[in-house]
């Protein structure tokens, strides 16, 4: 019997806006394999879309959160530890760059862009761990979503590749500091995939041509690939890994030419 289920087990899940959002498809796999889940929306206009795609789990809790807010994410933890008492799996699948930073010239980036997009993209995962913490009292997961970007330049991707840089490194402090407490931490790096976020990045659609041309698997990836090597990250099949970066890219990411 291997330790796949996740039956007892509490996760918060942030960053679903709708059903293509990855956070949904890791979402509704982790319910599948047992746990009671906690969904975050961003604010009042994702409430109700949030809210339905919560209907379809069972006994699961909503909660507002806006990430560029501590106060909201600490409240976030505050209402888990009296409706949940105990989390065990957090994960935080989260970005934002304004339109205009995500095209044009890199060197263009303003202070402002720069100072969003790592705010919310980069720094939110930090005090996400540090309130998840002391409710994560059997250990756990944290994971966070990346993306290639963080080492490779892709136009149009611009500042968030920064932001995932950062992203990356964090996890790795993280991982070393948390894992005392038998918490591990880590990212998915994920190939292309039709969501909100991705359909604001300029030049995403020849992005995603160019991995499934070049890929070695010769195509581009499924939400639902992403969402089980999450279910893998987030479970004890993965309890001897942490502060790892996990590519679900096809492959793409060792190819040259
Ligand atoms: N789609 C891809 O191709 C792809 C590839 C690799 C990594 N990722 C990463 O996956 C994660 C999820 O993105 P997605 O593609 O599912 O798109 P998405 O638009 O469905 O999800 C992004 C989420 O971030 C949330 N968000 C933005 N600003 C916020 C704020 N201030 N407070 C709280 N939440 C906020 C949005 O509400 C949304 O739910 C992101 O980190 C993204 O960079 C996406």
């Amino acid at each position: 019997m291997y330790p796949l289920d996740l039956s007892g087990k509490n996760a918060v899940v942030f960053g679903v806006a709708n059903q293509r959002s990855i956070a949904w498809s890791i979402a509704s796999t982790l319910a599948q394999a047992g746990a009671r889940l906690a969904l975050t929306y961003q604010g009042e206009r994702l409430k109700d879309s949030v809210s339905k795609l919560a209907d379809q789990l069972s006994d699961s809790v909503v909660l507002p959160c806006d990430v560029s807010d501590d106060q909201e994410i600490q409240s976030v933890f505050e209402a888990l530890g009296q409706s949940m008492g105990q989390v065990d799996v957090v994960v935080h699948s989260v970005a934002f760059a304004s339109r205009e930073e995500l095209q044009g010239d890199f060197s263009m980036t303003s202070r402002d862009g720069f100072r969003t997009a790592l705010d919310i993209s980069a720094y939110s995962l930090i005090p996400i761990a540090r309130y998840a913490l002391p409710l994560m009292t059997q250990g756990g997961a944290i994971l966070t979503m990346t993306f290639h970007a963080s080492e490779k330049v892709y136009p149009g991707y611009n500042v968030m590749g920064t932001a995932k840089a950062a992203l990356e490194n964090e996890v790795k402090q993280l991982a070393a500091e948390l894992g005392q407490h038998n918490v591990r931490v880590n990212a998915l790096s994920a190939g292309p995939l039709d969501t909100l976020a991705a359909r604001g990045i300029g030049g995403f659609l020849d992005m995603k041509r160019v991995h499934a041309e070049r890929s070695p698997l010769r195509r581009n990836i499924t939400h639902d690939e992403v969402a089980q090597a999450a279910l893998f990250l987030c479970s004890d099949l993965s309890s001897g890994v942490t502060g790892s970066v996990l590519p679900v890219d096809a492959g793409y990411h060792i190819m040259g030419v």
